[in-house]
């Protein structure tokens, strides 16, 4: 009995390391629908489901980076995918080279840091596919702007007006950058929102 039970473990073991490394999808990653909401009815190319920074452009990070969820060694405090245009395609239209600001959007009430400053670890740069991403822990509510070029000197820029982090009542919501937008998101006033995107000049 405990030798059979040995070995069931062993071949259920050597399963699990040629699941791991054998087949196309080496991180054991799975499409799931909440995070795939965000780019309904187009299928990731091949090399974007391997686990990398630019994986899965567009698709909702937070739904796997997060306690509990695929990619739990690896959760996102923010996440996304910048882009050319507010319905760009998913795999093909992101922005690389893009800085995210994330300032503080209240003074601390002990006097530790002031609205508008800069958040620790607060600018973030797109990849080759758009995305971006920290583990660094950010204040919430905060403020959101996208640019090219430098914070002294930038390029074309666009500014979130709501604050991030808080609804209008003050209660908490989602960060997850992704989860809001997308073409068509119950989250987006109206259809000239979408994608995060930089406005063409
Ligand atoms: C469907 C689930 C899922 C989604 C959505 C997802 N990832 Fe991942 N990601 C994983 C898994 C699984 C791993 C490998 C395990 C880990 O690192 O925790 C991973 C790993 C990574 C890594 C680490 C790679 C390495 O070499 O260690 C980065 C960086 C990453 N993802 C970025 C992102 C970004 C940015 C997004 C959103 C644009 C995203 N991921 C969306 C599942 C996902
Ligand atoms: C809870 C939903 C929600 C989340 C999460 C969210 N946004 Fe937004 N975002 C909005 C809404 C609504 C607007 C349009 C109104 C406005 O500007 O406040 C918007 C507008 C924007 C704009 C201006 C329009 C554009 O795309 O150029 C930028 C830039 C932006 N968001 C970036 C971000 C970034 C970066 C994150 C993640 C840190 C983020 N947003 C997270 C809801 C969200």
């Amino acid at each position: 009995m405990t030798s059979r039970r040995g070995l069931f473990h062993s071949v259920g073991s050597a399963l699990l390391v040629l699941g791991l490394s054998a087949c196309s999808d080496p991180t054991g990653l799975e499409l799931i629908p909440a995070a795939t909401v965000s780019c309904e009815g187009e299928e990731p190319l091949s090399a974007q489901k391997q686990a990398s920074a630019s994986m899965l452009p567009g698709r909702v990070c937070g739904a796997c980076h997060r306690a509990g969820g695929q990619a739990a060694n690896s959760p996102w405090t923010i996440s996304g995918t910048i882009y050319g245009s507010k319905d760009g395609p998913c795999n093909s239209g992101g922005l690389p080279g893009i800085t995210v600001e994330i300032v503080y959007a209240k003074d601390d009430p002990k006097g530790l840091y002031r609205v508008d400053e800069l958040q620790d670890g607060g600018l973030l740069k797109t990849n080759e596919s758009g995305n971006f991403y920290s583990t660094r822990r950010f204040v919430s509510p905060m403020k959101i702007r996208i640019f090219e070029g430098t914070r002294a000197n930038p390029g074309r820029q666009a500014q979130m007006i709501k604050l991030v982090g808080v609804d209008e009542n003050g209660a908490p919501t989602t960060v997850d950058c992704n989860a809001c937008h997308y073409p068509n998101s119950p989250q987006l006033p109206g259809s000239s929102y979408g994608r995060i995107f930089l406005p063409m000049q």
